[in-house]
């Protein structure tokens, strides 16, 4: 048999999840209500009716779920907190059971020694603050910030690792322009702003921690990042995957490592790059310890100038695809590490989701054969391990997700997990994924 292919000492091996998808609970001990709860409450808004209110119940079955991680072999777990749960109206007085809630987590966490990463912006907005403008309001970013330190000074001293934002663009542009997330909102102009306040909240938290946290303190952010290929050689598809990144990724990238907007995308925002308050770029900027990376697919793009930003999404044919219609393009991967390391001054890096839907059933024999999903995780782990080879320095890999949860707007329709979750029993079931990627972990690599 080949020899395994090995990371580095020390590499993290994780599996990440967030708060509105696992935990349930969603108006216990004085949580307040978040804009997921409103929307999922919404008729016609999540597929099939779904809503998070029970999700895995993870809120109480949080013990066992850190001891399947355990099992599992997990050196590292990301999760986010839950705004409204910390402070129900988002501001003003905290809630001290919410807290406590992460406070006996993390200690878990410790005591399975598991290093914990938390993101503090996993999409849960507290209702409170959408009624005043959500993220298009600027204020919001300084209740962030504050929000931050709050959470900073109760766990600070567990938790080394801070990661401010999840997926901003997400939030700006399917929260804010598309609306098929919460709020739900259609409106560019709307979503340029919240873009940028996004952008603000992330630098004022970074100072925050710092403060809170000390020395110890490992502040990042995590975005939502794809690599983009022409779909012919022609000029004109050159230039439109250029535009494509410059969308996707530079509009978020350029800010925090360059304090700049990259000026074709001011270019593609016309008369609306007039309402954004530059004089923010240098607190956007400052210096963070990672950057963290979520990588599920690329893109392959071609001119079209009946579009707003000049081009469009061409699918491949012949290529294969996960249950959410997401190419599977393993060394996409390997070409976006290389290029962040290669423009962006070779900042350290996490992977902090990757991973894949696929139909999971229960076997006869009561096992979950994913064979789909370890081929897909092997492909992309090798690809990382080449990245680290050529000089990317990348530290961790976080496997989206630990288990199956609410997918927003497609509700529990997308299985996502390397442990299988019964919604009607809450049954937790490892996958035969999960059984795979311990033997990577305790080996530290895959099998080539
Ligand atoms: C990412 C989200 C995560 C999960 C995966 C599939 O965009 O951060 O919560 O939904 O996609």
């Amino acid at each position: 048999m080949a020899e395994r292919l090995l990371f580095p000492k020390g590499f993290l091996w994780g599996a990440a999840t967030a708060s509105y998808q696992i935990e349930g609970a969603y108006d216990e001990n004085g949580k307040g209500e978040s804009i997921w709860d409103r929307f999922s409450h919404t008729p016609g808004k999540v597929l099939n009716g779904d809503t998070g209110d029970v999700a895995c119940d993870h809120y109480h079955r949080y013990v066992e779920d850190i001891e399947l991680m355990k099992k599992l072999g997990l050196l590292a777990y990301r999760f986010s907190v839950s705004w409204p749960r910390v402070y129900p109206l988002g501001r003003g007085k905290v809630n001290k059971a919410g807290l406590e809630f992460y406070d006996r987590l993390v200690d878990r966490l410790m005591d399975a020694e598991i290093i914990p990463f938390a993101t503090l912006y996993h999409w849960d907005l507290p209702q409170a603050l959408q009624d005043v403008g959500g993220w298009a309001n600027r204020d919001v970013a300084y209740y962030f910030r504050d929000y931050a330190t709050t959470v900073g000074e109760a766990l600070g001293d567990r938790v080394h690792y801070w990661i401010t934002h999840n997926e901003p663009w997400v939030t700006a542009v399917l929260g804010y322009q598309i609306g098929n997330h919460a709020p739900g909102i259609r409106d560019q102009a709307t979503s340029v702003r919240a873009a940028h306040h996004l952008l603000l909240s992330h630098g004022e938290a970074v100072h925050a921690l710092r403060q809170v946290g000390g020395k110890e303190a490992r502040v990042g952010i995590t975005l939502n990042l794809t690599s983009a290929y022409p779909a012919t050689e022609s000029q004109e598809d050159a230039a439109a995957a250029k535009r494509a990144d410059t969308f996707s990724n530079r509009w978020f990238l350029d800010p925090v490592f360059k304090g700049q907007y990259p000026q074709d995308w001011l270019g593609m925002i016309g008369e609306l790059a007039s309402n954004l308050e530059m004089g923010d770029l240098p607190v956007i900027a400052s210096p963070i310890d990672f950057l963290g990376v979520n990588y599920y697919s690329r893109q392959v793009v071609r001119a079209d100038p009946t579009t707003p930003r000049g081009f469009s999404g061409v699918l491949v044919r012949d290529a294969e695809y996960t249950d959410m219609n997401w190419e599977i393009y393993p060394r996409g991967l390997y070409d976006l590490l290389t290029r962040l390391h290669r423009d962006y001054g070779g900042p350290e890096m996490h992977i902090t989701e990757n991973g894949a839907a696929f139909e999971d059933s229960i076997g006869p024999d009561g096992k979950v054969r994913d064979a789909q999903r370890i081929a897909y995780l092997r492909a992309h782990f090798i690809q990382a391990h080449q990245a680290i080879q050529d000089g990317v320095k990348l530290r961790g890999y976080f496997v989206w997700s630990l288990m199956d949860n609410f997918e927003w707007a497609y509700g529990y329709s997308k299985r996502f997990g390397m442990v299988y979750v019964d919604y009607e029993t809450l049954k937790r079931i490892p996958k035969e994924s999960a059984r795979w990627y311990h033997e990577v972990i305790k080996e530290n690599g895959p099998e080539p």
